[in-house]
C-alpha cells in the first residue's frame, strides 16, 4: 500500500426529511446571503424546492434563485452564475440537484473569488486557492459530486468537456435522502448505478500490490450495486434499496475506496469526450467505453480482472486459463449493463463511428495518457472501436 492523506470533510446528514435542515446547516457553515442553484425542472416539480426555501426562510438567510443547470452542465451558466455571486456578495452556495448542479456550484464558487476566467482551472491542472463554501441536496445518487472536490463543466464552443479537483471544492455539508431519488426516471436510475460502479472500477484496476482492505471495500460496493441496482429499478420506491444505493454513490467517490493505491480513471477522460460531443448521460457513455476498455487492457494483469470477475461476479476460477475467468467477468458486466437498461455499444447510445478520429483527436494525447495501464492515441482509438460492435455474450 502507497502513503496517503484522506480528508474528506463534508458533512453528510442522511435520511428522510432531511432537506429540511438545510436552512440550519447553512448558518452552521456561516452561511448569510446565498445562491440557490438548481437544475431544469425535477426539483420544482416534486416540491423540493420549496421545502428548500421554507426551511431557508425559517432561519432568515436571504437567497437569489438561479435554476436551469442542464446536464453536462454548461460555462455559460457558471458566468451567470458568477456575476450573481460578485454583485449580489453572496457568501455561500446551496446545490439542489445531482453532479451536474453540484458541479457548476463548484464552478461558480471559484469563479466568485478569481479575477480572471473560472475555465482557466479547468484541464489544466492549476490550482484552487479560494472558493465559496458550498452545500448540497443530493437527488441523484450518480456523480459523487457531494463529496468529491471535483467539478466537471461543458465549454459550450466546441463543447469541451473538462474537469477540475481541489480539496477547497468538497462541500461543507451533503444532504443525502434517498426518498428524493424515487422521482428519477428509471433511465436515470440505471445511469446513476453505472456511474457509482465505474467509478469503483477506476479504483480497483490498479498497479499497486497489497492492497487488501481498499480492494475488498471495492467489491463490497460494487456487489451491493449488483444486487441493489434491478431492485430499484423493479421497485423504484423501495426505500432501502434506494439508501443503500445512495450511500454507495458517495462512497464510492469520496476517494475513501482509493487511498494508497494507484488508480485507472482512462475510461472515465474517454467518456467525457462522448458526453461532450452526444450531451449523452455521463453514466451511459461510461457503459460503452468501460467494458470495452477492460477488453483492450486486461492482459495488463489479467490475474485482477479474474479476481474481479470470481469475487464480484461470481464466475468460477479456471486456474488453467485464467484469461477466460477475465472475459467471462468482463462479459458479466456487459450483461448487467444490458440488463439494467444501458446502451452498451455506439449504436444504441446515438454515437457514430466516424467521429472516433475526431473524438480521439479532442483528447488530444501526448505520448500515453497516466493510468492502470497508460494509453496512446492509436490505443484509445482500437478502444473506441471495440465499443462501436460490443454485444452481450
Ligand atoms: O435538471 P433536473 O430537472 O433536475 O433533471 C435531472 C437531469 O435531467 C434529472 N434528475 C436529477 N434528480 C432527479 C431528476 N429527475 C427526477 N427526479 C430526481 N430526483 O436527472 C438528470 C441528470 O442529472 P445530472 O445532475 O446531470 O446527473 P448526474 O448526477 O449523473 O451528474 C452528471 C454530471 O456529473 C459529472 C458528469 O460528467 C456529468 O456532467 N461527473 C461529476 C463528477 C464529480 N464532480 O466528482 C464525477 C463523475 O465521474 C462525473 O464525471
Ligand atoms: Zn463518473
Amino acid at each position: 500500500m502507497d502513503n496517503f492523506n484522506f480528508y474528506s470533510p463534508t458533512e453528510f446528514l442522511f435520511g428522510r426529511d432531511r432537506e429540511n435542515e438545510c436552512g440550519a446547516y447553512i448558518k452552521k457553515y456561516g452561511g448569510k446571503k446565498v445562491l440557490l442553484h438548481y437544475g431544469g425542472g425535477s426539483a420544482i416539480r416534486s416540491g423540493l424546492l420549496d421545502r428548500v426555501k421554507s426551511s431557508l426562510e425559517r432561519e432568515k438567510i436571504d437567497y437569489i434563485e438561479l435554476g436551469n443547470v442542464q446536464p453536462n452542465p454548461r460555462d455559460t451558466k457558471v458566468y451567470e452564475g458568477i456575476e450573481i455571486c460578485k454583485k449580489e456578495k453572496i457568501d455561500f452556495i446551496l446545490s439542489v440537484g445531482g453532479g451536474s448542479c453540484i458541479d457548476s456550484s463548484k464552478a461558480i464558487a471559484l469563479g466568485a473569488l478569481y479575477d480572471g476566467d473560472f475555465w482557466d482551472f479547468y484541464g489544466t491542472g492549476k490550482p484552487v486557492e479560494a472558493a465559496l463554501p458550498i452545500g448540497t441536496v443530493l437527488t441523484i445518487a450518480a456523480a459523487g459530486s457531494e463529496g468529491s472536490g471535483a467539478s466537471v463543466i461543458t465549454k459550450e464552443e466546441g463543447m469541451l468537456k473538462r474537469d477540475t479537483c481541489s480539496d477547497l471544492l468538497r462541500p461543507k455539508f451533503s444532504i443525502l435522502n434517498p426518498e428524493l431519488t424515487c422521482t428519477l426516471p428509471t433511465y436515470q436510475t440505471a445511469c446513476g448505478a453505472t456511474d457509482i460502479i465505474a467509478h469503483v472500477f477506476e479504483r480497483y484496476f490498479t498497479n499497486t500490490e497489497e492492497v487488501e482492505t481498499t480492494d475488498r471495500l471495492c467489491e463490497a460496493l460494487l456487489i451491493t450495486m449488483l444486487k441493489e441496482t434491478p431492485r430499484v429499478i423493479a421497485e423504484p420506491n423501495n426505500y432501502q434499496a434506494r439508501a443503500n444505493i445512495m450511500w454507495a454513490g458517495t462512497v464510492a467517490h469520496n476517494d475513501i475506496v482509493g487511498v494508497g493505491r494507484s488508480q485507472d480513471w482512462n475510461s472515465h477522460m474517454i467518456e467525457h469526450e462522448l458526453s461532450g460531443l452526444y450531451d449523452c448521460a455521463h453514466g451511459a457513455g461510461l457503459a460503452v467505453v468501460m467494458p470495452a476498455w477492460m477488453e483492450f487492457v486486461c492482459d495488463h494483469n489479467i490475474m485482477r480482472f479474474a479476481q474481479m470477475a470470481v469475487r464480484v461476479f461470481g464466475c468460477e476460477m479456471n486456474f488453467e486459463n485464467p484469461k477466460m475467468t477475465a472475459i467471462n467477468g468482463i462479459n458479466a458486466f456487459r450483461r448487467f449493463l444490458h440488463e439494467i437498461g444501458m446502451p452498451i455499444n455506439f449504436e444504441e447510445l446515438g454515437a457514430k463511428e466516424e467521429d472516433i478520429p475526431k473524438l480521439v483527436a479532442k483528447l488530444g494525447i501526448q505520448g500515453e495518457t497516466g493510468g492502470f495501464q497508460p494509453l496512446t492515441a492509436e490505443d484509445v482509438t482500437q478502444i473506441l472501436k471495440i465499443a462501436v460492435n460490443a454485444k452481450v455474450v
